[in-house]
């Protein structure tokens, strides 16, 4: 009853049960990370090293295995013991995490749980996912989640074998990343002085402040918590739209030095954006600096979703850099923008991700883009010659309603179904990714009600793929069904867990 799926599973005869004299025997992250991940529940030491007693032992090793690629692994279940093998330290992690899921699901418990026999049945399992990107974006924009609550969401990521936290760092409502540089960026736009109440059709405002930010050194922590779990997280600074925070913090990153705005307090787009010249563009480059400095992981976001042009087509600096550098339209300037930002980037060996709206303003050579406006975005990222990573609001925005029943939490719009999650076939890309927009989800309880468990049936799309298997010797009846049963199983976990997820229909 794993989730994902992993590529092949056979059930044998037999189980194994832990106990206080079982050994590990793993590389020291990885036995630290099973300890981590099994011990608090169980009690059991884990000890390294094969126990004294005739505890049996759990090994776990790298090998030279390159058809189990970056990610996979296998794992056997046997009456004397656990054994998995990787090419990679990536590929054990998930090891650990599929030993814990064959564990009975209270050892997802926080606290120690009596009386459970802690046994595992014997399988033996070969798992390879099938893409390399399988994301979650979270928007730490729109409502500033609590740092603790960044890292359980990381935790439920890595028990889902999903790879990659999206960080949405920055937007019009509120600039969550400390700058050294510019410490105006938190300070001022880190707080605005009032949210929409209701939904912004509405046009209501709740008059209450909302702010915060989130200081170097903790995302460095952070970033070293998730990557011990697997996990890489991408920083986006959404540029150069979606910046109207920055822009009440610094008027002169603005088209209008001598108007001072305030952080954006309705949802939305805001026709406000960064000017093209050259002392902003240095500081943009500075702030990306930063950036890389706090986060490692290859990919930089630059955003350039939703950007008005109006400003910049009502500037003289703007409409004449478009003529020099030979540009049809003004609006392709951002093309020519968040080209200089690759480029810099690219000093830094990092690689530059986008959303699809570049793709019709000269997306730079070897952006990856994240397609978000519908499934034909995927097609023109690969018509374009461009690695894709698939985002399409149809099948992957969780912060959509689940069904249009009336008692529904408010949500942005509707509706993405569980059943639609699951049949979301990506087709020939880098990977996929479920995005969490807080404008409708200011609490770590909505988001994660909103995220599960549309979230685990993405995180099964990115690994297992769309083939049906035979699953602990049955036959499902068919895709949906059989994994609607696992899902069943699964959710005991995420009860276990604490994890307030939307039940099923
Ligand atoms: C987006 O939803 N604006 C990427």
């Amino acid at each position: 009853m794993l989730l994902p799926r992993p590529t092949r599973l056979i059930r044998a005869a037999g189980d194994f049960t832990l106990t206080a004299t079982t050994g590990v025997q793993a590389p020291d992250g990885i036995a630290d990370l099973l300890r981590e991940l099994v011990t608090p529940a169980t009690g059991l030491p884990l000890p390294d090293g094969p126990a004294a007693g005739a505890g049996g032992v759990i090994s776990m090793r790298t090998v030279d295995a390159a058809q189990l690629g970056a990610e996979g692994y296998r794992l056997t279940v046997d009456e004397s013991g656990v054994r998995a093998e990787a090419a990679t330290e990536v590929g054990l992690r998930w090891a650990v995490q599929t030993l814990r899921q064959l564990l009975p699901e209270q050892v997802y418990a926080a606290a120690p749980v009596r009386g459970v026999p802690w046994r595992l049945p014997a399988v033996q399992i070969v798992d390879v996912p099938r893409y390399a990107w399988r994301g979650s974006l979270l928007d730490v924009a729109r409502w500033c989640h609590p740092l603790p609550f960044l890292y359980r969401y990381v935790d439920l990521l890595a028990a889902h074998k999903l790879n990659t936290l999206h960080l949405h760092l920055t937007d019009d409502q509120g600039w969550r990343f400390e700058v050294r540089r510019y410490p105006r960026l938190t300070e001022v736009g880190g707080y605005r002085a009032a949210s929409p109440a209701g939904h912004a059709r509405d046009g209501r405002g709740d008059g209450v402040p909302h702010g915060g930010w989130y200081r170097q050194a903790d995302l460095r922590d952070l970033v070293a918590y998730a990557h011990r779990r697997g996990v890489r997280v991408m920083p986006e600074i959404d540029l150069p739209g979606h910046a109207q925070a920055a822009i009440a913090a610094y008027p002169e990153f603005g088209n209008d030095p001598t108007r001072q705005l305030a952080v954006r307090t309705t949802w939305g787009i805001s026709t406000h954006v960064l000017n093209l010249e050259p002392a902003t563009l240095a500081a943009v480059c500075d702030i990306l600096d930063e950036v890389v400095d706090v986060f490692p992981f290859e990919y930089v976001h630059v955003g350039g979703d939703e950007v008005p042009s109006a400003e910049w087509a009502a500037s003289p600096a703007a409409t004449a850099r478009a003529v020099e550098l030979g540009l049809p339209r003004v609006a392709d300037l951002q093309g020519w923008w968040t080209g200089q930002l690759a480029a810099h980037l690219a000093g830094h060996r990092r690689r530059i991700a986008v959303w699809d709206e570049l793709l019709d303003r000269g997306a730079p050579a070897g952006a990856t883009v994240f397609a978000w406006r519908g499934t034909d975005r995927i097609d023109a990222a690969q018509a374009a010659g461009l690695p894709v990573v698939a985002a399409p609001y149809t099948h992957t925005y969780f912060d959509w309603a689940e069904s249009d029943d009336p008692a529904e939490p408010l949500a942005i719009a509707g509706t993405v179904p569980l059943e639609t999650v699951y049949g979301f076939q990506p087709g020939d890309v880098l990977g996929v990714q479920g995005q969490l927009w807080s404008e409708y989800l200011p609490t770590p309880q909505r988001v994660l009600w909103r995220a599960f468990p549309r979230l685990a049936a993405l995180a099964e799309v990115g690994w297992s793929g769309p083939t049906a298997v035979d699953v602990d010797g049955v036959v499902p009846t068919g895709p949906w069904a059989e994994f609607r049963d696992r899902l069943t199983v699964h959710l005991r976990r995420l009860d276990q867990l604490g994890v307030g997820y939307r039940p099923l229909d």
